[in-house]
């Protein structure tokens, strides 16, 4: 039985074989999603007001302007559930050796990223991306920089501490450890039980993902300067430097808007009441080897999934939430400052002079029509730095209920 929990889910998480989530061909509207609010003043509309059906009866309490997030039928939300979810998340009892947990590369003060261009497996193996941010993960329509397969978050969780290609945690082949260390724990005795008072043996290597995908959706950030001016209505929550930022981000000119949109800055997100999930990859001319189009290999996007050249480069819009603090940038981590990536943008692609990866970016046949280029004053760069600092969330930084439980 817990084989089979596993098999399913490294298959689901690697796309390897058979998976309960159809491939979802990306709706050509925006998923109903209007574009990031301009100005301040009054409420977008959605709130957390009531749960939907597979909430339960858990209570969101969500930021205004949020839409209540999609959760799977066969994991309800509950309190005990998050509590143990947050438990695990930050127990280095997770990986093999006892040296590494979740919050070993996805830190709170960092927006749950590592600071890292490469994360850096328990084992000391590298990575070929960089840890991505799980602020607001509960409405990505797709997890992890491109895989357009890989839609819910307690399958994700597997990957981490199962997986091989790279190892994280390590734990493949010893999942009976994983479950004997747990429950030599009095504390997770109880944790369990309360979390999943149905099951004869709640403590189970499938709990341990659901309890973790509960606790990452409640890792919510919605309480920045940005979100006080554009959805509750302080017109002086942010500077005038930072509104011309927003305009700018806004405008047919930088094109941003189109793929950073909505209120988590992304175009692949799913929520209630939406009528398709919106999943979608965009190559944005990172790269170009040798004017093939090609990414560096093992970097190669949303290719490496589906085979189809014209996915090469392809990637998830990561949001822009907290932007400020998860430095370096890109699913590579090579872009290392804002103002690089504004470059990037600016150039309409980046271009590498020498290296095995040379090739000029703007040029690249796969790029999305949306990167076009565009000059910027100082002054303008100035503005947009403004918008992107108005929107760190330092409340959620710092948020007590989402912090390490072990330390308290
Ligand atoms: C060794 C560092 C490392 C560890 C440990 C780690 N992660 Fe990650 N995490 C990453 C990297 C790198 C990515 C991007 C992976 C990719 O794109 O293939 C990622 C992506 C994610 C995502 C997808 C976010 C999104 O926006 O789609 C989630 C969710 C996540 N991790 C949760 C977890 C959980 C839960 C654990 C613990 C069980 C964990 N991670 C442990 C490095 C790590
Ligand atoms: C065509 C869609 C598209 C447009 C237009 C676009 N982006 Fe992006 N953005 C992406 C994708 C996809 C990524 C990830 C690319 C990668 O990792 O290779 C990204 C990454 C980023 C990142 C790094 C995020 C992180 O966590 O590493 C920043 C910052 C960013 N974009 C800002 C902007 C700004 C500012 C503009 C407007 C000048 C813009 N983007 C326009 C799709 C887009």
């Amino acid at each position: 039985m817990k084989t089979s929990v596993i098999t399913y889910v490294m298959a689901a998480a690697f796309g390897l074989g058979a998976c309960e989530d159809p491939y979802l061909p990306s709706p050509s509207g925006g998923g109903g999603q209007g574009g990031i609010p301009a100005s301040g003043g009054g409420s977008s509309g959605a709130s957390s007001a009531d749960g939907g059906s597979s909430s339960q009866g858990w209570e969101w309490s969500l930021p205004e302007g949020f839409p209540i997030p999609k959760v799977p039928d066969d994991n309800p939300m509950s309190h005990d559930k998050v509590e143990l979810g947050r438990r695990l998340f930050y127990d280095v009892r997770l990986s093999e050796n006892q040296t590494q947990s979740c919050a070993s590369c996805h830190d709170q003060a960092l927006a749950f990223t590592d600071g890292l261009a490469h994360a850096v497996g328990s084992t000391g193996e590298v990575h070929p991306r960089s840890s991505m941010s799980i602020a607001n993960v509960a409405y990505s329509a797709t997890l992890t920089w491109a895989n357009p397969v890989l839609l819910h978050l307690e399958p994700q969780a597997a990957v981490p501490i199962f997986g091989t290609m790279p190892v994280e945690l390590g734990m493949n082949g010893v999942e009976e450890e994983l479950v004997t260390r747990l429950a030599a724990d009095p504390l997770y005795e109880a944790l369990f039980a309360a979390a999943f008072p149905d099951d004869d043996e709640p403590i189970a290597v499938g709990n341990v993902t659901k309890a973790l995908a509960s606790f990452q959706r409640t890792v919510i950030s919605g309480g920045s300067p940005f979100d006080r001016y554009a959805y509750g209505g302080d017109a002086t929550a942010i500077s005038e430097a930072a509104k011309r930022g927003l305009d700018l981000f806004n405008s047919e000119k930088l094109e941003c808007f189109h793929c950073h949109q909505g209120f988590n800055f992304q175009d692949s997100v799913t929520f209630e009441g939406q009528a398709f999930a919106s999943i979608k990859f965009h190559n944005t001319g990172l790269y170009n080897i040798e004017g093939t189009g090609a990414y560096p290999e093992g970097g190669e996007g949303l290719y490496a999934m589906t085979g189809d050249p014209e996915d090469m480069g392809k990637f998830r819009v990561p949001t822009l939430r907290n932007i400020a603090v998860t430095a370096p940038y890109m699913h590579d981590g090579s872009v290392a400052t804002l103002d690089d990536v504004l470059d990037h943008y600016a150039a309409a692609g980046r271009t590498i002079d020498d290296g095995p990866y040379a090739g000029v970016g703007s040029d690249n046949p796969y790029k999305s029509n949306f990167i076009l280029g565009f000059e910027l004053t100082a002054e303008e760069r100035a503005d947009l730095h403004a918008f992107f600092e108005s929107l760190t969330d330092e409340a959620f930084l710092t948020n007590p209920a989402l912090s390490n439980p072990w330390r308290q």
